[in-house]
């Protein structure tokens, strides 16, 4: 079954007929609300809101762990991100959908890992491609059957928020080779991989980062909204055609 995890601006799937919410507990606590199971075009997908139904948790407090847990006691088999970020690359400007190729990970103080214990042996894995590229193919393919433009590959930095970032970070981003950067795409794509469950991200680009374009004075969050309603009517045809294809 497909999961699919929501952030800012896809709190729900309108075009999802429910079938029932479950309030899941996991050994790490709590996920960020119910699993909301339905039909999209058929095909059986569970829902989860990032940032809650409510949209009250922030970056720094999803607790990652519960959420990736509940979905694999769910049986999620993929699991499909939503998250907008800011524009670092002159050409991804707001409105531009992103289907990532890489991380960097600037988040700290989070539970990164299912593997904390010194009761265990030492677990490492492998996360040299942090997205499913199978995965990848299946969004790129669905977007073209929607005709909906989407970019393939950039490079999302994972800051720590709830601040956006000042422009000098976004400068240093920028030299480390980051493309984008949003606040909650780490540790969710590590603690998949742990699960052996396979990630991959819809980013869609809310605003110009810090101090470039039309935010060089600063972000202007009416506007920010604005992207999103009309981007994730986008998405929310690129989803469809993952379940139709
Ligand atoms: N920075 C970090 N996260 C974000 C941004 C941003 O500019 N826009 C949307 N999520």
């Amino acid at each position: 079954m497909l999961a699919i995890i929501g952030g800012s601006g896809l709190t729900q799937l309108a075009s999802l007929d429910l079938i029932r919410r479950e309030v899941v507990r996991t050994p790490y606590g709590e996920p960020s609300g119910a699993l909301t199971f339905g039909r999209l075009c058929g095909r059986p997908v569970v829902f989860l809101a990032r940032h809650g139904y409510g949209h009250t948790i922030p970056p720094h407090r999803v607790n990652y762990q519960a959420n990736l847990w509940a979905l694999h006691q769910a049986k999620a088999d993929a699991i499909i991100s939503v998250a907008s970020v800011g524009g670092i690359r002159a050409d991804l400007c707001p409105g531009t959908l992103i289907v990532p190729d890489q991380i960097i990970d600037y988040t700290w103080g989070r539970k990164s890992t299912f593997h904390d214990s010194s009761d265990e042996p030492v677990v490492h894995i492998d996360f040299t491609e942090p997205y499913d590229a199978a995965l990848r193919r299946r969004i790129l393919a669905a977007a073209a059957a929607a005709s909906e433009t989407i970019v393939d590959g950039a490079v999302y930095a994972a800051t720590q928020g709830p601040r956006l970032e000042t422009a000098a970070e976004i400068n240093r981003l920028e030299r480390d080779g980051a493309d984008v950067v949003g606040m909650t795409g780490m540790p969710e794509a590590a603690l998949a991989r742990e699960l052996g469950i396979p990630y991959a991200a819809i980013n869609v680009v809310a605003n110009f980062a810090a101090g470039r374009a039309s935010s060089a004075n600063g972000i202007c969050f009416d506007s920010i909204d604005v992207v999103l309603r009309e981007a994730m009517r986008r998405v929310r045809q690129v989803l469809d055609h993952i379940c139709e294809a």
